[in-house]
């Protein structure tokens, strides 16, 4: 069958990207001393389980070979130094006055993920910070969790703090609520933490358990931009989070996670739209998750198909331009499934695509993209890679 794939076998990618040496030299010009570690971690892109995770589903995410790394050096005082390499921008403030910033940005993940340690009793030290990463922003590859996971990895070794990385992962959630002002799920994050190279991680949203699915070999992950950008504070991801609680409400229920089918069908329209979302996408995960491991390339690919779908027109979480570049991959040398990912309104597709054929397929659905948009659509091969891990600089 043309798509039956090799199980077994990972697709190989890496732990840690070994060029780090920019930024051991930047932190070295800023503070005028050496580092003492470097965290790095991961953006994500998810295969399949959009908006499912605030309801209590299942996701299954992958950590890609874009991540952000955060060097670090104790200090003395209670003061935190930080350096934005990329930015080229500074701040500046002690433990004890972590507010929020009131130019937002970078500086208010920085000082997000401090609050959040600090208010689970953990005894922090001052430290200098320098911050660098290559995931790309605002395109729903999870460049926050990535910044915050590094973060916390790197403010807690520099403290000597042993924290889990899944309860890192959970204090950086809270950082996102609080200080980015976005009520995302745990996805983001506990890929970010906890993902391994090779593997797909499995997450069960309400229980937290998770499992490490192996992808199987001959399959590549392509990531396309759309280069319309948006950040989830702007964009009515909060507003679909409130509709999934009403009509979890509305049936009776702590969350989606249980609603049945068969049920759903009392909700007024736009409830029962989000709803049969939310319900069906959970199916798909599982089913996923199987062909996944049977490697039936087939059923992948229908199943994404079936998910964008339900993406576009229940939950309303694409565009015109995300819909174009599923269309054009779909008809793509070695396509095996397309589909909108992360945040959604905007940001990018994910791609399952037969592993030999990955160059054409990024160059032959770029090229038409931009044809047909005028945009500067861009595709990333990606590898998967592990969480979020720490190393002395
Ligand atoms: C964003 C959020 C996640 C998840 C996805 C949609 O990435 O941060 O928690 O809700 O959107 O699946």
């Amino acid at each position: 069958m043309r798509h039956r794939l090799h199980t077994g076998a990972a697709y190989t990618g890496h732990g840690m990207p070994a060029d780090t040496a920019n930024l051991v030299r930047a932190f070295t010009a800023q503070h005028g001393c050496k580092p003492q570690f470097v965290a790095e971690a991961p953006g994500r892109v998810n295969l399949i389980g959009e908006y499912t995770d605030y309801n209590g589903g299942f996701v299954l995410p992958v950590a890609i070979d874009r991540t952000t790394a955060v060097a670090v050096a104790p200090r003395e005082d209670d003061r935190l130094r930080v350096h934005s390499v990329d930015h080229d921008q500074r701040d500046d403030f002690s433990l004890d006055n972590a507010r929020r910033h009131p130019m937002g940005g970078w500086r208010n993940y920085v000082r997000g993920v401090l609050w959040a340690l600090l208010d689970s009793q953990l005894p922090l030290r001052g430290v200098d910070l320098s911050i660098s990463g290559d995931v790309p922003q605002a395109a729903g590859l999870s460049s926050s969790a990535a910044l915050e996971l590094a973060l916390a990895g790197a403010i807690c070794a520099a403290s000597g703090v042993q924290l889990p990385p899944r309860e890192m992962a959970l204090l950086c959630q809270r950082a996102e609520h609080m200080y980015a002002g976005v009520q995302c799920g745990i996805m983001d994050q506990f890929a970010a933490a906890l993902a391994q190279e090779g593997c797909a991680l499995f997450i069960d949203c309400q229980s937290l358990e998770t499992e490490d699915v192996p992808l199987p070999s001959g399959i590549a992950i392509v990531v396309i931009d759309s280069k319309v950008p948006r950040a989830l504070a702007g964009t009515p991801y909060n507003r679909r989070r409130d509709e999934c609680a009403e009509a979890a409400r509305a049936l009776g229920l702590p969350s989606l996670r249980s609603a049945q089918q068969s049920e759903i069908e009392s909700l007024p329209d736009n409830l029962r739209r989000r709803a049969r979302h939310v319900v069906s996408e959970n199916a798909r995960v599982l089913a996923s998750k199987a062909a996944l491991r049977d490697g039936d390339g087939g059923a992948l690919g229908r199943l994404f198909v079936e998910s964008h779908n339900s993406l576009r027109d229940d939950f309303e979480a694409s565009t015109p331009e995300i819909d174009l570049l599923v269309e054009l991959a779909n008809a793509a040398p070695g396509a095996i499934g397309a589909r909108l990912t992360g945040g959604g309104f905007g940001g990018c597709t994910v791609n399952l695509v037969e592993a030999a054929e990955a160059q054409r397929f990024a160059e032959v659905v770029v090229s038409q993209y931009r044809g047909r948009t005028g945009l500067d659509g861009e595709a990333h091969i990606c590898r998967t890679v592990n969480g979020m891990q720490v190393r002395d600089a």
